[in-house]
């Protein structure tokens, strides 16, 4: 379950600006022409997410309006994401959603989208999901959050094996912020760690997601159509989202680091320069789409 001290649907609502413009766009445009090309062979194309947040990736693939007409089902482990995600759907000028039933349609002026919201977790996915259809499975920025050589293969057990897959924003081990500060390395270092010290009975390590997602697929016998950087780059002087994400930025260092000796001192120097508008920050991730 999500567990931070801060308001999680407010930082994944500032999220949405700063990954639409950190998302690969080759990644993305290789994606969006295959699902363009898979309509024209087959109608009635059915997209799966997984750890849907507040829905703000059905919002870019409406926005986009490459596919029409077609099915989305959501899966999101947190059951108060579900209201946050129809709230921001309806209140949009840009869209207009029906709730009907268990299922929302959504309606934009180039596609109808039919969305069935499930809350759940996603490593029990063949007791949320009957279905095996889907075109293409969709995660962004949770691929890393989660046990990958054991959730990946029953994932792709309970798909067709020509469905199509879109992993976005996977961190790839670099954690940046500037200025330098002489304990950054002592921070950064203890920071992946705790990311990597989250599934110890495996052979995988969570903050170099990015970088060892591609070879772990091939090895498992999926293609790996297109992949590249999507760096989350921010600065405090840009925006109040970037502000607000950098704020949540370190509070989960702060939560993940706590007894670490200098912390609180790094810390301090760091909310000093958010402050004063000094601070910037980099995180590497890359995305891939692939067919499983
Ligand atoms: C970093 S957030 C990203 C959310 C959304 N994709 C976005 O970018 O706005 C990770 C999301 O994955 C969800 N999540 C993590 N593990 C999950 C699981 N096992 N099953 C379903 N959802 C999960 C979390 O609850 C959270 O909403």
């Amino acid at each position: 379950m999500v567990n931070e001290l801060f308001d999680y649907p407010a930082y994944l609502s500032a999220k949405k600006s700063i990954d639409d413009r950190s998302l690969n766009r080759q990644v993305w445009s290789t994606m969006c022409h295959w699902l363009e090309y898979r309509q024209t062979q087959k109608p009635g194309i059915k997209l799966l997410e997984i750890g849907a947040g507040i829905g703000t990736m059905i919002e870019r693939i409406a926005d986009e309006a490459i596919v029409k007409d077609f099915h989305y089902t959501a899966i999101e482990q947190e059951p108060g994401f579900r209201d946050y995600a129809l709230q921001r759907l309806s209140e949009s000028q840009e869209y207009t959603l029906i709730s009907k039933d268990q299922l929302w349609q959504l309606t934009t002026p180039n596609t109808t989208i039919t969305i069935d919201w499930l809350s759940g977790d996603a490593l029990d996915i063949n007791q949320i999901v009957k279905e095996t259809d889907f075109d293409l499975v969709l995660s962004h920025a949770v691929i890393d959050l989660l046990p990958v050589p054991l959730f990946l293969p029953d994932l792709f057990k309970q798909l067709e094996p020509d469905c199509g897959y879109y992993f976005s924003l996977n961190f790839s081990g670099k954690t940046e912020f500037r200025p330098v500060h002489p304990d950054d390395e002592t921070i950064y270092d203890a920071y992946h760690k705790d990311m990597d010290d989250r599934f110890n009975n495996i052979d995988w390590l969570p903050s170099r997601t990015g970088e060892i997602l591609g070879e772990w697929l091939i090895e498992q016998g999926h293609t790996v159509l297109a992949t590249g950087p999507s760096d989350w780059r921010l600065a405090s002087r840009d925006n109040e989202d970037d502000i607000l994400f950098l704020e949540n930025m370190l509070q989960t260092i702060e939560k993940a680091l706590q007894g670490l000796p200098c912390l609180e001192s790094w810390l301090i120097e760091r909310r000093r320069q958010l402050a004063s508008k000094e601070l910037s920050f980099t995180a590497s991730n890359i995305d891939y789409f692939g067919l499983i």
